[in-house]
C-alpha cells in the first residue's frame, strides 16, 4: 500500500509528523513480527508556506523527513494559489500512483489536493486513490472564513472522513455524509504535542526572552507573561478590528508582558497600520527583551520553542484553532479572538472561551480566566490520548484491504 501525506502550511506539519510516526512504528512491527505488509510513505510538501521559520524548522523539531517532492508554489491570491497547487500536484499523482493520499486540516493546500485527488483518473476503469481527510467535520458555520470553504469541500469529496471531536460526527451526519464513511480516530496534533511535550523543556526559549514559567494562580503571585498569536485575516486585515483587539488587551499589558510570534501577514499589516508605536510603547525595548511589561513582538517560533512557551505561559490570547485545542490539552486558560470556533470541545471540555473581538468582551474574557487560573486542568476530551494516528493507519489498511479484495465496491468510492 502506498500513501501520500500532503502538507503546506504550519499547522499541517504537527498533524502529518503523527501519521508518519504511526507507519515507521507499523513498518517497524511489520519487519520485526511480520505484522501486515509494510507502507510505502511520500510526502509531498506544496510551499504554501516556505519561510525557514514557518517550515524549515518545523521538520527538524517534529523529526519528519525532508519532502520527497516540493511543489514550490509560495504566495498569492486563495485562488492563483489553489490553482497552481492544483496543476502541479496532478502531475504528481500521475507519476507516484498512491493508493491513499491523505490531507490535514483546513488550508488551501489540503482543498486543492483533495480536489485534484478526487478528480484525477489513473486508467480506463476510472481508478484513483481514496481520498482521506483528516481533521473532518469540523464547521465554524462561518463560510467568510476561507478555511470553512475548504473544510466543507474537502469532506464532501472525501472517502475517509478522519474526525477530531465528537461534533465533527454530528455535522458530518446533518450534512448527508454516509456514516461508513467517518471514523472517530482522535487528534492528530494532539499526537505530536504529547509526545514532545517533555522535548520541549529543554528549549532555551524563556531563558532568551527573559521570561519565567507561571506559578499558576498560586500564593497570589503575579502573572509571569501573557502568549498572544493573530493571524486570521478577519483580524489582521481589518484595522478597526485589528485596533479593537490591541486595545482589549491594554490593561493586560500593563499586568504583565505579553509575548507576541508575529506571523508574516500580521507583520505587514502592522507596518500598513502604523501599529508598531502602539505595540512597543508599553514597555518592550523593541530589541526582542521583555523590559517591564508591555507587548514584546518576536519572530514566529518553531514548534518546540513554542509548545514550551505556551505551556509555561499564564493565559493565552489567540485567533488559531489549534492553539485552542492544544492549551485544552495542556490546562493553559485561552481566550480565542474570534467570533465562534470550529472546536467546540475546547470550549465544553477544555479550558477555551470565545470572546469575539469587542474591546470589552476580550477585556471581561481575560479577567474571568485569571481568576479562574488556578482550577485550570479538566479532563482531555475523548481520544485525545496520543494515539490518532495509529487509529488513522489502522483505518486506512482496512479500508484499502475491504477495496483491493472487493469487498467495497470500488463505485461507492467515487460518489
Ligand atoms: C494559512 C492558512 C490558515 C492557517 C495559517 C497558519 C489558508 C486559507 N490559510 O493562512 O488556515 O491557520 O496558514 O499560518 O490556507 N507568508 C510568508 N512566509 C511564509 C508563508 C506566508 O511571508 O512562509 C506570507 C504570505 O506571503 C502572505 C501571508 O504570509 O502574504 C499569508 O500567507 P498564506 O499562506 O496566504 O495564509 P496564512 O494567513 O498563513
Amino acid at each position: 500500500m502506498k500513501v501520500l501525506t500532503v502538507v503546506g502550511a504550519r499547522p499541517n506539519f504537527m498533524k502529518a509528523a503523527s501519521i508518519i510516526a504511526a507507519i515507521r512504528k507499523h513498518n517497524g512491527e511489520s519487519q520485526r513480527h511480520g505484522a501486515g505488509e509494510p507502507i510505502e510513505h511520500v510526502l509531498v510538501h506544496t510551499g504554501q508556506h516556505y519561510d525557514a521559520l514557518m517550515s524549515d524548522s518545523f521538520f527538524a523539531d517534529l523529526n519528519m523527513p525532508a519532502p520527497d517532492v516540493m511543489l514550490g508554489v509560495g504566495s498569492g491570491s486563495h485562488l492563483v494559489q489553489t490553482a497552481e497547487i492544483l496543476k502541479k500536484f496532478e502531475a504528481v499523482l500521475l507519476d507516484e500512483r498512491p493508493d491513499i493520499v491523505a490531507v490535514v486540516g483546513d488550508v488551501n493546500s489540503t482543498v486543492a489536493c483533495a480536489l485534484a485527488t478526487a478528480k484525477i483518473v489513473f486508467d480506463a476503469t476510472g481508478g484513483r486513490p481514496l481520498l482521506a481527510h483528516v481533521e473532518s467535520g469540523l464547521r465554524s458555520f462561518d463560510r467568510s472564513m476561507p478555511e470553512e470553504v475548504n473544510r466543507v469541500v474537502t469532506d464532501h469529496i472525501s472517502d475517509l472522513l478522519l474526525v477530531t471531536e465528537e461534533s465533527g460526527l454530528e455535522n458530518l451526519r446533518a450534512e448527508g455524509i454516509p456514516p461508513e464513511k467517518m471514523f472517530f480516530v482522535g487528534n492528530t496534533m494532539i499526537d505530536s504535542l504529547l509526545r514532545f511535550n517533555e522535548k520541549a523543556e529543554t528549549s532555551t526559549v524563556l531563558e532568551r526572552l527573559g521570561l519565567r514559567p507561571d506559578s499558576n494562580g498560586q500564593c497570589g503571585q503575579a502573572l509571569s507573561y501573557a502568549l498572544l498569536t493573530l493571524h486570521r485575516p478577519s483580524n489582521v486585515d481589518s484595522r478597526e478590528t485589528f485596533l479593537n483587539i490591541l486595545e482589549g488587551l491594554g490593561d493586560l499589558a500593563r499586568e504583565c508582558p505579553i509575548v507576541f510570534p508575529v506571523h508574516p501577514r500580521t507583520q505587514k499589516q502592522i507596518k500598513n497600520f502604523g501599529f508598531g508605536d502602539w505595540l512597543t510603547a508599553s514597555g518592550n525595548d523593541g530589541q526582542g527583551h521583555a523590559g517591564n511589561t508591555g507587548v514584546l513582538l518576536i519572530e514566529p517560533l518553531g514548534y518546540l520553542d513554542f509548545l514550551c512557551i505556551m505551556k509555561h505561559a499564564a493565559l493565552v490570547i489567540t485567533d488559531s484553532g489549534g492553539i485552542q485545542e492544544e492549551t485544552t490539552c495542556l490546562g493553559i486558560p485561552c481566550v480565542t479572538v474570534r467570533n465562534n470556533t470550529e472546536r467546540p470541545v475546547t470550549v465544553s471540555n477544555g479550558t477555551n472561551i470565545i470572546a469575539g473581538t469587542n474591546k470589552e468582551r476580550i477585556q471581561a474574557a481575560i479577567r474571568c480566566q485569571m481568576a479562574g487560573r488556578a482550577q485550570n486542568g479538566k479532563a482531555r476530551p475523548p481520544k485525545w490520548d496520543g494515539n490518532a494516528g495509529t487509529r488513522i493507519i489502522e483505518v486506512l489498511i482496512q479500508s484499502f484491504s475491504e477495496i483491493s479484495t472487493g469487498a467495497t465496491d470500488p463505485a461507492m468510492v467515487a460518489q
